[in-house]
């Protein structure tokens, strides 16, 4: 995961260290999105095991694991892995979870079902290694296995205001962010941003971690020909996680989901 020909030169991306992840547990806490319960009804008929790949620190998995469904997780993120075993661990679940990564994840069985909730997908900033990761997905499900996956609108592409947001930790320590867009590149549909946050105790800097992030927005109909080419059919798109609903211009969240062939 590093970053070629980019402004930001040759460095990790997309890293979700310490500060990142203890910031996504106190933003978006297991069960708070309504994703959650749009991706329990969609896989409530599924029987056999559930994969999510960049499942972080569980907040999806875990309300899987709480409807009795057996779930597989990876994610390259140690820190996010920790605080995913910790909340499994807490209510009594041991679900296998690996340090792996998109291009390169694999297991010895096929799947039912590969679910992967809003903001994952789009973080495989370049088309061909994207569409090798959806060929990696097919290649893990069974004949019939459904894949569901979030993409962002490309809309976001254009987004290119700063991000300026703080949480205060349980133990008082005030945690920020400060997101700001480096590159855009409109043939490639690509974001590269440098995000800085920090860790701040009775006014002292405490602890600071840059991690650049890179992106690659998918239009509806490509992302419909990128699953048809890969293999999947069945294809289904609907708006803000609202069943039954196709997107409009205005949904944040479009959702794919498809049946390997
Ligand atoms: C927005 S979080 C999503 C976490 C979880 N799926 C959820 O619904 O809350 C994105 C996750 O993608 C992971 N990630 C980043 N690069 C990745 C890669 N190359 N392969 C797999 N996961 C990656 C990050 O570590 C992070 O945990």
């Amino acid at each position: 995961m590093t970053l070629q020909n980019s402004p930001l030169g040759n460095t990790s991306t997309n890293r979700y260290g310490s500060i990142a992840a203890e910031i996504y547990d106190i933003d978006k806490p297991v069960g708070a999105l309504p994703d959650t319960a749009y991706y329990l009804a969609r896989l409530a008929d599924i029987d056999g095991p559930i994969l999510e790949p960049a499942c972080g620190s569980g907040r999806t998995l875990i309300p899987l694991l709480r409807a009795r469904h057996t779930v597989a997780g990876f994610d390259p993120s140690e820190e996010m892995l920790d605080r995913c075993r910790a909340g499994c661990a807490s209510e009594g679940f041991a679900p296998e979870l690996s340090r792996q990564r998109f291009e390169d994840f694999s297991y010895d069985r096929p799947f039912a079902a590969i679910v992967l909730p809003m903001g994952s997908f789009t973080l495989i900033d370049d088309f061909a290694r994207a569409m090798a990761v959806l060929r990696r997905f097919h290649a893990h499900l069974v004949t019939g296995g459904r894949l569901i996956v979030d993409i962002a609108s490309i809309a976001w592409l254009a987004e290119t205001g700063e991000d300026r947001r703080r949480w205060t930790a349980d133990n008082g320590d005030l945690l920020t962010i400060e997101g700001k867009r480096v590159a855009t590149d409109w043939l490639t549909q690509r974001a590269e941003s440098l995000l800085r946050y920090e860790r701040w105790r009775d006014n002292a800097l405490v602890e600071s971690q840059m991690e650049p992030m890179a992106q690659r927005y998918w239009g509806v109909e490509e992302f419909r020909l990128a699953l048809e080419a890969s293999g999947f059919a069945e294809i289904t798109v609907t708006g803000g996680h609202r069943p039954g609903r196709t997107p409009t211009s205005a949904a944040r969240a479009i959702t794919f989901e498809a049946i390997r062939k």
